[in-house]
């Protein structure tokens, strides 16, 4: 007996234009049959052999080596011929963003390979070197990481920065050419003056550019972009004057910014307690919930307390040093990291949750290199984001959802980038958000889209800054909801600025507001 298997469809929608005869860029839908282990330059093969011969996209290798069939795929750019098929997806193919289109699929990456070919891509030297020349694996490994791009630009039309139009930033391809030459012992061209002068504080520490690496993997902002600011700072080429006062603050007061009204941990005992807890946490507020965004830290205890999680706020802690490793200004983390480490360690945390993603990330990821680098223990807390904690650790089954109150209200959110790309947390606050009854959520294309604020590019670049935060506030805002949700202080402040600027009703708040507001049965209309 014969069965007759269906073939699974997969539908693609690719941009087409010929600059020579069209008006303007136009999409064809496609239906491809589903194969397996197929990847989307397969599908681009069937669609040439089968259905149209006309359609012009590039590829050569067909293993990731060659970078020549990087386009965009459901608006981020990736290989075609190294990114699967799901079947289960549609596909919107177009062209890579931030090059002229030759056609269809084709760009033409002439400028990128000429902004490129003005950073002087070969070892400069001036002296001669000993010969035999002593090199050594730890000497060059960090340039042997940045030396294995592929050139496909993905990077680059993915970067916010060089799509906005505010800037002339020559992008993360740059910036890591740059930064290959100059953590290569060899070289002794000026490659620190060429990244400060190519933009090097315009980057806004999105990550982004590490994400659309499939090919290698390239961390470009912390092993390029942090790495060529830290080398500014001590040949005093950076931070920017702005970034500066941040930084002196943190030495004077251990604070970032300057204390203002009554600390939240001056307005709370050192302990909430709860009766019969199910678990104990530390909290970092961070400089921004202890000094500015109190209301942040109360709902956070409200939170807690409704879930029976015993709470310890330590009163001394100081600044994480976030903005001290983005902007390169080294020289004052490891005493910060020090004293919090220590202080931590001598009231027995065992558990430290933070709100501020920012901070979380850099507790996670930065602290423990330089405990490392001081030769001190490595903290013997778990580091939590406080969704991470609610779900992950808690457990949706566990958490008190019978007190939460109905919140008739329209949300859209924002993933900030120090969450999603740095911590791989997305889910988690939309869980949180739709717990609360009556919310209706919408997500957004590109809600994880950069708003502007970080990597120092708010204080120091402005008007990039307000353009970046403009574009994300129309996305977040296209489907007319009542409040934008976020789950960062520092995206807190960036959005609800620009939507003062565009004198629009919207109103931002944080998940835990938000949760707590259901919690104690607030309207919010
Ligand atoms: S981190 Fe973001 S802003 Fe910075 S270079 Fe990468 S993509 Fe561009
Ligand atoms: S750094 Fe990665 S994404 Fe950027 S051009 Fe090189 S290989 Fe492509
Ligand atoms: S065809 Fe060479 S990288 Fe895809």
């Amino acid at each position: 007996m014969k069965f007759l298997i269906k073939k699974q469809i997969v539908k693609f929608r690719i941009c087409h234009y010929n600059p020579d005869l069209d008006d303007k860029p136009y999409f064809i839908d496609y239906d491809i049959p589903y194969t397996d282990r197929q990847v989307i330059m397969d599908a681009l093969h069937y669609i040439f052999q089968n259905i149209n011969s006309s359609l012009a996209y590039r590829w050569n290798c067909r293993s990731g080596q060659c970078g020549s069939c990087s386009i965009n795929i459901n608006s981020v750019p990736g290989l075609a011929c190294r990114i699967n098929v799901d079947p289960s997806k549609k596909y919107v193919l177009e062209p890579l963003y931030n090059f002229p289109v030759i056609r269809d699929l084709v760009v033409d990456l002439g400028i990128g390979f000429k902004r490129l070919a003005k950073l002087r891509p070969y070892l400069e030297r001036i002296s001669t070197p000993d010969r035999p020349e002593k090199l050594t694996r730890e000497s060059l490994s960090t340039a042997m990481d940045l030396h294995s791009c592929i050139q496909c630009f993905s990077c680059y039309a993915a970067c916010p920065v060089v799509s906005s139009t505010k800037q002339e930033f020559s992008g993360p391809i740059a910036m890591r050419e740059l930064a290959r030459f100059e953590f290569d012992p060899r070289d002794e061209g000026d490659r620190v003056q060429m990244a400060v002068s190519s933009g090097l504080y315009d980057c806004t520490s999105c990550e982004l550019c590490k994400e659309v690496c499939i090919p290698k993997h390239i961390d470009t902002r912390r092993k390029a972009i942090e790495g060529l600011r830290a080398r500014a700072v001590e040949r005093n080429m950076g931070p920017l004057e702005e970034h500066q006062s941040f930084i002196d603050k943190i030495k004077n007061t251990g604070y970032s910014i300057d204390v203002i009204t009554k600390p939240f941990t001056d307005q709370v005992p050192s302990i909430i307690d709860v009766e019969d807890p199910i678990d104990e946490v530390t909290f970092f507020p961070g400089c921004l919930i202890n000094l500015r965004l109190q209301h942040v830290g109360h709902n956070i205890i409200e939170v807690l307390r409704r879930n029976y999680i015993k709470l310890h706020i330590p009163k001394d802690f100081v600044c994480c040093t976030s903005v001290a490793f983005r902007t390169g200004s080294r020289n004052v983390t490891s005493d910060m990291i020090l004293k919090n480490t220590k202080y931590f360690e001598k009231l027995e945390v065992k558990k430290l949750i933070a709100l501020c993603p920012g901070c979380m990330s850099t507790i996670k990821q930065d602290w423990p290199v330089v405990l490392h680098e001081q030769g001190a223990q490595p903290y013997r807390f778990e580091p939590f984001d406080i969704n991470e904690y609610l779900i992950r650790e808690i457990g949706l089954k566990n958490l008190n959802t019978q007190e939460l109150n109905p919140l008739n209200i329209k949300v859209t959110y924002h993933d900030p980038c120090h969450l999603n790309r740095s911590q791989e947390i997305t889910k988690e606050p939309r869980i949180l958000l739709k717990l609360i009854p009556g919310l209706k959520f919408t997500d957004i294309q590109q809600s994880d889209r950069c708003c502007g604020a970080g990597g120092g590019v708010r204080a120091g670049r402005r008007n990039l800054s307000e353009e970046l935060s403009r574009i994300k506030v129309k996305l977040l805002t296209a489907p007319n909801p009542d409040i934008i949700a976020t789950s960062c202080p520092f995206c807190f402040v960036q959005l609800t600025d620009a939507i003062k600027r565009a004198d629009l009703p919207t109103k931002v708040m944080n998940v835990i507001d938000l949760l707590a507001s259901s919690y104690r049965a607030e309207s919010l209309k």
